[in-house]
């Protein structure tokens, strides 16, 4: 792009994730020092673009291939099932790519898609949002800081009610073949890249999972035990455990609660994936808890890009410099994301992540 150019931006996929990324660029586009057009959009259920088109000013259009040629960015928000096809599209045309998580529904579809984006040599985002979280970055600072000795253990819960339900009413989301699998893959997978941005890859883990709902396929709880790579000041390894439920607790649409125990400091983050509270106590007794537009300005400086992640992707799609957090990135979620499934598929064996990239 050149500075005299707008930045055309269109859409495939015009349901629930779609509505929210157009709302954050509305938001975001007041501080972009160029202007945004709203370029195609494309869904196969023609009523979603319609309503789509017509709440955000985008052209409807009548296939993919429209909305990429109509585009310089383009954002994929369909079903998962759907990704890797769009992207090979995408990356043929040489356009600027915004992929939902999970990347795919399979490890393979997902390392196809790295090798697609390093070959065309696109700017690439990736939906894993949650790394632009004040709440988590702050996480992040705070395990690492030398006043916390060395990280011991992590405990991460999250549930939420079961997304084919509710505001989501999503029944591909019990189609194994569309969303790959339940409640780890298709939501926990923000989970797994927590762990690896807050504390560090993990190389092992041991799992097990149920399917209260008996959809083939969709598991509805999944826990996994799991050691992070041994800390090189001790060579001695931190471990810890996720257990994400899918439930019918509709009063619960999608909360997390995170306990770390550094040797000298405990950490939580509780309530809000972006506000906080995010809490600590140390072991000279003094505690800390930032939450709000507090902890949006204290962790300001910590944040690279523009602490919104559409924000951000449209700044590095206009200057044609890398995104955060990319490709490659995701592909190690669900690196480790692949070794719980194998081991939970085993009776709970334990299994070695591989590489960690
Ligand atoms: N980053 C996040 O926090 C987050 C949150 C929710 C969903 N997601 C991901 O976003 C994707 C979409 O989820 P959603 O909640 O928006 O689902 P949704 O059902 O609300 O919307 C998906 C839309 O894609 C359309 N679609 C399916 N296949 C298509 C194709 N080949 N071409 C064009 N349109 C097609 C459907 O008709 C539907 O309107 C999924 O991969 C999901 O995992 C990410």
């Amino acid at each position: 792009m050149t500075a005299s150019q707008k930045l055309k931006v269109g859409f495939i996929g015009a349901g629930f994730i779609a509505t929210y990324h157009s709302k954050s660029i509305r938001r975001a586009e007041r501080n972009l020092n160029f202007e945004i057009e709203r370029a195609g959009v494309f869904d196969i259920d023609q009523a979603r673009a319609i309503a789509f088109a017509e709440a955000s000013g985008h052209q409807m259009m009548t296939s993919p291939e429209e909305v990429i040629d109509s585009s310089d960015v383009i954002y994929i928000c369909t079903w998962t099932s759907e990704h890797l096809d769009l992207v090979r599209k995408i990356t043929q045309a040489g356009k600027a790519l915004f992929c939902e998580k999970p990347l795919a529904t399979n490890l393979a579809d997902a390392a196809e898609i790295v090798r697609l984006c390093r070959q065309s040599n696109i700017t690439n985002q990736v939906g894993l949002v949650l790394r632009h979280s004040p709440a988590y970055v702050l996480a992040r600072d705070l395990v690492h800081s030398p006043e916390s000795g060395r990280v011991m253990s992590v405990v991460f819960r999250d549930d939420q009610f079961i997304p084919i339900q509710g505001h989501y009413g999503s029944n591909w989301r019990s189609d194994v073949a569309k969303a790959g699998a339940g409640t780890l893959l298709e939501h926990s997978i923000h989970d797994i890249d927590m762990l690896h941005f807050v504390i560090g890859p993990i190389t092992d883990v041991s799992a097990r999972q149920s399917f209260f709902h008996g959809i083939s396929g969709i598991e509805d709880v999944l826990t996994t035990h799991f050691s992070f790579a041994p800390l090189q000041s001790s060579g001695e390894s931190a471990v810890g455990s996720l257990t994400s439920i899918w439930h019918d607790n509709l009063a619960r649409p999608s909360l997390r609660r995170v306990e770390i125990f550094c040797e000298k400091r405990f950490i939580t983050i509780d309530g809000d994936d972006w506000f906080g509270p995010v809490s600590w106590t140390n072991s000279d007794g003094s505690t800390g808890c930032l939450a709000g537009d507090e902890l949006v300005s204290a962790t300001r400086d910590l944040i690279q890009s523009d602490p919104n992640p559409d924000a951000a992707f449209l700044n590095s799609a206009y200057t044609n410099s890398p995104a955060y957090p990319d490709v490659a990135i995701a592909l190690s979620a669900h690196q480790t994301v692949n070794a719980i499934y194998r081991s939970a598929h085993s009776g709970s064996t334990n299994v070695q992540v591989g590489e960690f990239k």
